[in-house]
Formats: structure tokens, C-alpha cells, sequence
């Protein structure tokens, strides 16, 4: 008799063997915040040097991040640290985003590859430079 194996299941015991936890898979297989929002206030790209691509959409109420999507083009760190920053941001100051680091979001995932790293670190990039941008265009204050 043939066993199948559901398509998420495998890809679980591939990520898990590469050395993920399963709790950055489930950030991976579920993609909670992944997407656009059709109502955003700013939207942002960044791509790292691996070639992975990042979009980021804020819907903005003065400094508070209301709401956060972000659309990846890149592998399951990228999206399980996209997945988290997200998370992290939404209902937050910009000043409190700013302070989230790689660490903080290596933390919530609690394993992924030391070489899947610098995904964190393209997630953390594509926040700030978002954040920057929106800071950069608000008037300064009188
Ligand atoms: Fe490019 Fe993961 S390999 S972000």
C-alpha cells in the first residue's frame, strides 16, 4: 500500500532536518501577515544581496503602525522573519519598531540556520528603511 504524505508535512520534516523550529515553520506555512493592503499609507522594497525581495505595506494613524503586510519573494527565513516583524510592528509606535532588532526576531522564532541569518537581517532592513521613508516625508515639527 502507498503511504502519501501531505505536501505540508514533508515540507515540516525538510525544514526541520535543515534546522528550523517548528515554530518558524508554522510563521513559514502560514503566513499570517503575507500580502498587500489596498489601504496603505506607505509601501516600501527592499532587495538583499542574495536577491530575495521584500514589499512592505503600513497603514499609518500618525506614529502608530496600524496595520502591517508584507509580500516576499525569497526563502523560508525571509518569510518566517517576515512573518514575525510584522507581527512585532502592528499596533506599535515607530519609535518602538525601530528598537526591534535581529535578535529580537531570532528570539520568536526560537531556531532557523545560522546561514539563513542575514534573512532576519533583510526582514529588520526592509522595516527601518520603510520607517525612515515615512519619517524622512513627515514635517518637521514647530
Ligand atoms: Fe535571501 Fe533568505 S536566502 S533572504
Amino acid at each position: 500500500m502507498e503511504i502519501s504524505v501531505k505536501p505540508n508535512e514533508s515540507v515540516r520534516a525538510m525544514l526541520v532536518d535543515s534546522g528550523y523550529s517548528n515554530t518558524a515553520i508554522d510563521y513559514y506555512l502560514n503566513q499570517p501577515d503575507m500580502g498587500s493592503l489596498a489601504d496603505a499609507d506607505h509601501v516600501s522594497e527592499l532587495t538583499g544581496q542574495c536577491g530575495d525581495t521584500m514589499k512592505i505595506f503600513l497603514k499609518m494613524n500618525n506614529d502608530i503602525i496600524e496595520n502591517a503586510k508584507i509580500q516576499v519573494l525569497g526563502c523560508p527565513g525571509a518569510i518566517s522573519a517576515a512573518m514575525v516583524c510584522m507581527e512585532m510592528i502592528k499596533g506599535q509606535s515607530i519609535e518602538y519598531a525601530r528598537t526591534i532588532t535581529d535578535r529580537d526576531i531570532f528570539r520568536k522564532l526560537i531556531e532557523i540556520p545560522d546561514q539563513k541569518q542575514h534573512c532576519i537581517r533583510l526582514a529588520v532592513k526592509t522595516m527601518n528603511k520603510a520607517l525612515d521613508e515615512i519619517t524622512q516625508a513627515q514635517p518637521a515639527a514647530v
